[in-house]
């Protein structure tokens, strides 16, 4: 079992975006600028966030954070988005979600310029991504797809089982999956919550990705010997170990899967570390116009 190691993959990756931002500067290019929106006080998303400005600083972008209360109206929320837009200073932005029940996320996704939109949650990137255009894929998928690049992962062929079917995860990731490309060419399945024979899907694959968001639920008696296993799962279970007073649990039983599988994402230090800098190099493609010219 080979344990795929996110956290040295989006330490180099960071390492090579910095440098990439380096070259910009001496050439006397504009330097990239990420904005985020941060509404309201949640706990998780202040974190999420926080540590998008905080990469942005080591990689060397500029960065704004704009911040509203959870009392922010929706109208105040699009003007916003619609500055964002219009300022020609911002290459990128993301509006952190879930938003406040009061305002629709959708409104919101669909209200960002898709060219600025580096977080690929606009149906315009959706839109391309799934027929193999040029376009920002959100940062989970992409991030996955660099792991399995990264470590010369064989896909075409194989027999890909995505748990979940998610906007931002599941769906694009089966999409991705099944492209004409490397990673890519597998076969895929989708199953979910309400699938009958999920088990029997699961033990078929070749690779699984799990995105369920249910704290261990792939167990050893799912998985084929020598499958290849990808833990999007992120739980945070309330713990009396740790300083923060939680811990991140995945969506596998990493304990009995891993001995099973050829290779695995442990959680923390897999998947999520790939998240923010594939945000980044998002936000690298926006400022250098490369997607969108
Ligand atoms: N909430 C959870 N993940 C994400 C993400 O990737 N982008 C945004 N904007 N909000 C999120």
């Amino acid at each position: 079992m080979q344990l795929i190691d996110g956290k040295a993959v989006s330490a180099q990756m960071k390492k090579e975006i910095a440098e990439e931002v380096d070259r910009i500067r001496e050439a006397g290019g504009k330097i990239p600028h990420l904005a985020a929106v941060l509404v309201g006080h949640d706990g998780g998303s202040e974190t999420y966030v926080a540590n998008k400005v905080k990469t942005c600083e080591e990689v060397g972008f500029q960065s704004t954070l704009i911040r509203y209360e959870e009392d922010v109206t929706e109208e105040e929320l699009l003007a916003c988005v619609d500055r964002l837009n219009k300022d020609p200073e911002i290459d990128g932005f993301i509006v952190q979600l879930p938003l406040p029940k009061h305002i629709s996320d959708q409104k919101i996704i669909e209200a960002v310029d898709y060219r600025k939109d580096v977080d690929g949650f606009h149906p315009i990137n959706v839109g391309r991504m799934s027929i193999g255009l040029p376009c920002f894929v959100s940062a989970t998928p992409a991030g996955i797809l660099e792991l399995l690049k990264r470590y010369e992962i064989e896909t075409k062929g194989k027999h890909c089982v995505v748990l979940g079917r998610s906007n931002i995860v599941g769906k694009p990731m089966a999409s991705l999956m099944m492209q004409k490309a490397y990673p890519g060419d597998c076969t895929v399945t989708v199953c979910h919550s309400r699938s009958a024979n999920l088990k029997e899907m699961c033990l078929e694959a070749d690779i699984i990705i799990v995105a369920l968001g249910v704290p261990e639920f792939l167990k050893a008696d799912m998985v084929k010997e020598g499958a290849v296993v990808i833990d999007v799962g992120t739980t945070r279970m309330p713990s009396s170990v740790t300083k923060s007073g939680y811990k991140l649990t995945g969506d596998v039983k990493f304990d009995e899967v891993s001995a099973k599988c050829s290779y695995i994402t442990p959680v923390p230090g897999g998947v999520g570390p790939m998240t923010i800098i594939s945000l980044m190099r998002n936000t690298l493609l926006a400022g250098k116009k490369e997607i969108y010219p």
